[in-house]
Formats: structure tokens, C-alpha cells, sequence
């Protein structure tokens, strides 16, 4: 709880800084000019601080020590049925990008502004992914479809909005340069990794790592190894529920050695150079986003995974 309550002040102190956050310039379609990192610098700087907002912050925190997940067992319907359903609604809509940008701070506070995540794998990189892959992987959050303790007090309509701001939320995040310093894996069998890859990986998940768009199958190019692992173990083991399942009897005998081959090189696979941020980029959509604030690096709460 300690943990939450840290990340909330930081959430608090994101929030706060909306206003300026949400001002021009508009982002769709990421010009150089846009990808400048002397941009966000020139907008340091927390005056404005609305008493409401900060407030709004705080009353999410008893709603993440009470939200639960629905529960299959309660009799509801299929929480894959819902999920699909939404999707399926989702996807008729005209995505937002600018009002993706306003959605997406909260989800900041742990994916971060620039949503590379971590590379020890406690955050995925969720920029420049699928937009079909975030909206399932979103409707199966909220739905109970797929679970994870932090994600979803996060995915649910008061927090995060209807199906416009999950469109719209989406679309910002899948325009998002990725980082070119993804995490990876030892390095030491990677022609083994990629003999696995193309046996028993490519026909879904593509030639290159990119997915697919129509079937949203995710993008592995450029994630984080250590994430990938951990799915893995989850769809093998059936812990993660809206796994494939041609995916995850295709993967059940897979040794840990094979296992960390095929990821490694799934890792390393590069995305196309377009979707690649320069070194050094920060988001300049967040200026005010507060990285260190009182010298202590914000940190988000560490999820428990089963
Ligand atoms: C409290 C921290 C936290 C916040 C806030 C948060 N997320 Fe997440 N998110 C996570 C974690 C942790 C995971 C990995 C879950 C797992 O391991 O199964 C995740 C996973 C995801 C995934 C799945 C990615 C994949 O490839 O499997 C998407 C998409 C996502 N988040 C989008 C969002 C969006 C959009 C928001 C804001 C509405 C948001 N998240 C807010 C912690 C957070
Ligand atoms: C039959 C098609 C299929 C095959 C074969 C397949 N996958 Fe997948 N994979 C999927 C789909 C579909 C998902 C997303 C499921 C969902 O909707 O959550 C997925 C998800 C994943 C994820 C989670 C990614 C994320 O961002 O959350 C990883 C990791 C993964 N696959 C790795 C692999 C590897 C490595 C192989 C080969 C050893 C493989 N997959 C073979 C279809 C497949």
C-alpha cells in the first residue's frame, strides 16, 4: 500500500499538471520537429496546480484497494464474450489521437510518458504496439479477461473512459516512437532462437516480429525480453486467459533453454526504423511530467504476479 500511495502522490502530481500537458502542440503524425527533446525542457516548470485535480488523484486510491476484477464464477457471462463485444464496438469507432494524449496520462504514471515500460520486464513497452493489440489486450483487462492487479483499476470505464477513450487512448499509444534500447536476453543462442522462431513463431507473430493487425496478434519486435518471458509462462501455464491456444500447445514443450533462445531473439528483432525514437527522445506531449520529484525516482508499485 506504501507503494500505491507513492505512485498516487506521483499521480497526483501528474494530474495536476494536465492543463499544461494538454496544451498544443498537436501530435498526430510526429514531425523532427516534434521529436526535439529541447521541447519538453522548455515547458519545466509545475505552477499551475488546481486543488480539484490533485484531489481526483487522491479518491482513486480507495477505488484501487476495493476494485476487483468481475469474477467468471459469479455466473456473469463470459468474460471472453464481453471482451470480443467490446472490441468488436471498439473498432467501428474513429479513433481521437489528441484526446489519446489527455487519456494517456494516467497510464503514465507506470508505463511512462514515452510508454517504453521497463526493461526488467515489470512494464511492457506498450508504444508504437498494435492498435487492435491494445484495444483487445484493454477490453480483455476490464472484462476479467486477462488478469493483472495493477492494469486493471486502471482499465475500468471510470478510470479509463467508455469505448471512445480506449479508441482514442489506442491510437495515441500505437503512434508512439518506440525505444531503440529494448531489454534482451543473454545473446548466447540465438541460432537457435531463430530456428525456433521461424518453426513454431513466424507464421503468427511474422516474418519480422511485427504481428498482426487484423488477427491483433502482438508485435514481439523490440519488447522487452524479461516481459516476454513472463507471458510465456503465462499462456504455457494457462495463467494468462485470453492466451491462443493453438499458441499455447504449440509452446508446451518448449525447454527453459528453448524457451530463452526463441525470446531472445524475438527481442532483438527490430522493429521497422520509422517506428524508432532517437536516442535520447522524450515525450514532448507530457512536459510537465515529473521524472524526479524531490530526488527520488518515481517509482511504480511492483505487481505480484501469481
Ligand atoms: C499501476 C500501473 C499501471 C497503470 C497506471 C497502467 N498500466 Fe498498463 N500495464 C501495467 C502492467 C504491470 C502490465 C503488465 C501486465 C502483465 O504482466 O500481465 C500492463 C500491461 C498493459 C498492456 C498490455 C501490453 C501487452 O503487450 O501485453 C496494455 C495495452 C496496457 N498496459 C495499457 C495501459 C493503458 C492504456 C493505461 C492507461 C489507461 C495503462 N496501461 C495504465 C501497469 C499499469
Ligand atoms: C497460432 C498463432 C500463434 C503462434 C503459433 C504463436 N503465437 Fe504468440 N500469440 C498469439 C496470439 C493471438 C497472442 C495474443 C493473445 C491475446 O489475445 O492475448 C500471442 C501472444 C504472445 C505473447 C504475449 C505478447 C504480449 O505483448 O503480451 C508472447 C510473448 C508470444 N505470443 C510469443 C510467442 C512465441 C515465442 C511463439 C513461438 C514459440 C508464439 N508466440 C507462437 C498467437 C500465436
Amino acid at each position: 500500500m506504501t507503494d500505491r500511495l507513492g505512485s498516487f502522490c506521483n499521480a497526483a502530481q501528474q494530474l495536476a499538471a494536465l492543463p499544461r500537458a494538454v496544451r498544443p502542440p498537436p501530435i498526430a503524425g510526429h514531425d523532427s520537429a516534434d521529436l526535439a527533446p529541447a521541447r519538453w525542457r522548455s515547458g519545466r516548470g509545475h505552477r499551475s496546480r488546481p486543488a480539484g485535480l490533485a484531489l481526483a488523484a487522491l479518491a482513486l486510491i480507495p477505488m484501487m484497494a476495493v476494485a476487483e476484477p468481475p469474477s467468471a464464477a459469479a455466473g456473469a457471462e463470459d468474460p471472453a464474450a464481453i471482451a470480443q463485444a467490446e472490441y468488436d464496438a471498439v473498432m467501428t469507432l474513429e479513433p481521437d489521437v489528441d484526446n489519446g494524449r489527455r487519456v494517456y496520462l494516467t497510464c503514465a504514471v507506470c508505463h511512462l510518458p514515452e510508454a517504453w515500460g521497463s526493461i526488467d520486464g515489470t512494464y511492457p513497452q506498450i508504444a508504437g504496439q498494435l492498435r487492435t493489440v491494445i484495444i483487445k489486450q484493454l477490453a480483455d483487462f476490464r472484462a476479467g479477461n486477462r488478469d493483472n492487479p495493477l492494469m486493471y483499476p486502471f482499465s475500468v470505464p471510470t478510470i479509463l473512459g467508455g469505448k471512445q477513450e480506449l479508441a482514442d487512448v489506442a491510437a495515441y499509444v500505437a503512434q508512439l516512437p518506440m525505444t531503440p534500447h529494448n531489454g534482451l536476453g543473454p545473446g548466447t543462442d540465438l541460432a537457435l532462437g531463430e530456428q525456433l522462431y521461424e518453426e513454431h513463431c513466424l507464421d503468427c507473430h511474422g516474418v519480422d516480429g511485427e504481428g498482426d493487425v487484423r488477427e491483433h496478434i502482438p508485435a514481439l519486435a523490440g519488447q522487452h525480453y524479461a516481459y516476454l518471458m513472463r507471458q510465456f509462462d503465462q499462456i504455457r501455464d494457462g495463467a494468462r486467459r485470453n492466451a491462443d491456444s493453438k499458441m499455447s500447445q504449440e509452446i508446451q514443450n518448449f525447454t527453459p533453454a528453448e524457451q530463452s533462445a526463441v525470446l531472445d531473439y524475438s527481442a532483438r528483432l527490430r522493429p521497422p526504423a520509422d517506428k524508432l525514437a532517437p536516442d535520447g527522445w522524450t515525450n514532448p506531449d507530457f512536459p510537465s511530467f515529473v521524472r524526479d520529484a524531490a530526488g527520488i525516482r518515481a517509482r511504480p508499485p511492483m505487481p505480484q504476479v501469481p
